[in-house]
Order: structure tokens, then C-alpha cells, then sequence
């Protein structure tokens, strides 16, 4: 695992919110609920890129490469984060899928890896935008250690190799630590590879 604070400094990070907005105007975050129980989870959601990641009760976990409202293609990847893996991903394929994930002042996510993915060759980057998330991270089973980091506005967090399938979560968020977003809160992207490359 690799914390790069700062990959994007202050120009970067506005350049990346328009990117965001854009996004979210033609494909509006919505409300992601639990697999069975159909409880709403705290974060909005919205995806970029040829694949998204979606959940809701009946369906559960999945990528899928239509907005799950509006039924429509998911916008383009944002050129930013696009930059940002080819500058720190190490890995010779582009990422498929840009999970867009908005906390408000209370939301968080409780610890996971990320394994619905067919290769888990190529890392996870997550690059977070706005108020600072307390992100912590362990090992391979639920029950090993873990450490906290706090991801500030434009900073990156990759997870591969040994750490591609460390859990991981949002504690918190710690309001009016960034005066990005007018609404408060956080962004954070998480870009993947979904499929083998053929
Ligand atoms: C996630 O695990 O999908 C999000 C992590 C984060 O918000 O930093
Ligand atoms: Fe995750």
C-alpha cells in the first residue's frame, strides 16, 4: 500500500471537482442500498468510465455499465484521474471502472476489501477530494490489525500487490477540514480494472 499526499495540488483538485460535477449532471448520485437487507448506505454514489459498480437489495454487488435510474452509459472517465493512474498505478492496462463515492458530514463505510473484480493483478487508486476522511486499513482477514491514515484533499491511496485485497474503511469525516466543496463534505474515487485484459 502507497500514500501519496498531495498527487494533486490545489489547481488539480478544482480541475478534478468540474470533472466530478460534469459527471454527476448527467449521471446523478444515488442512493446505493445493502445486498438482502436493502438498507441505504450512507455514501451517494456515481460511477465514470466503461464499467460501474453498483449495489441494491435484490441484485447485490456487481459492475454494470449503465447508470441503475437513468439506464443510461456511464460518462467518460474523467482525463485527471486517467493522468493520475498512468502516473502512479504501475500497471500497463487502463483502469475500467471510476466509483464515485459523496460523503455528507455524517456518512462512513464500514471495513470491506474490494473483490468484485475478475483481476486483482492491477491496484486499486483512490484519490479523495474535499473535508479529510480517516481511512483505515489492515490486512487480509477482517480480524488483523489495522492503521489509520488521514486522506486530505488531493491526496491518492493505492492498494496492490500484497495489499490489493487488505480491508479497508472510512471511519469518519472530519467537517470543515477543506473549503473545496461548497456543500461540505468528501469525494473520494476509486479507480479499477475489472475484467482480465484479453
Ligand atoms: C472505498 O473503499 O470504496 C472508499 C474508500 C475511501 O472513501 O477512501
Ligand atoms: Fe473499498
Amino acid at each position: 500500500m502507497r500514500h501519496s499526499p498531495q498527487a494533486l495540488n490545489e489547481a488539480g483538485q478544482r480541475a478534478l471537482l468540474a470533472e466530478i460535477r460534469a459527471v454527476i449532471a448527467k449521471a446523478p448520485l444515488f442512493v446505493p442500498t445493502m445486498p438482502r437487507s436493502g438498507n441505504p448506505m450512507s455514501v451517494r454514489m456515481t460511477n465514470a468510465g466503461p464499467l460501474g459498480w453498483v449495489t441494491d437489495k435484490t441484485h447485490g454487488y456487481r459492475y454494470q455499465a449503465t447508470h441503475p435510474v437513468t439506464g443510461e452509459l456511464w460518462p467518460p472517465m474523467p482525463q485527471t484521474v486517467l493522468d493520475l493512474w498512468e502516473a502512479l498505478a504501475g500497471h500497463p492496462h487502463p483502469p475500467e471502472a471510476c466509483l464515485i463515492n459523496y460523503y455528507g458530514g455524517a456518512a462512513k463505510m464500514g471495513l470491506h476489501q474490494d473483490k468484485d473484480e475478475e483481476d486483482f493483478d492491477a491496484p486499486v487508486l483512490s484519490v479523495s477530494l474535499g473535508d479529510t476522511g480517516i481511512f483505515r486499513v489492515g490486512g487480509k482477514t477482517r480480524k488483523s490489525p489495522t492503521e489509520k491514515y488521514e486522506l486530505k484533499s488531493g491526496d491518492v491511496f493505492l492498494l496492490g500487490g500484497e495489499d490489493r485485497l487488505a480491508y479497508h474503511g472510512i471511519d469518519r469525516i472530519l467537517a470543515g477540514t477543506s473549503d473545496l466543496l461548497e456543500e461540505g463534505g468528501r469525494f473520494n474515487l476509486t479507480l479499477r480494472r475489472v475484467t482480465k485484459p484479453g
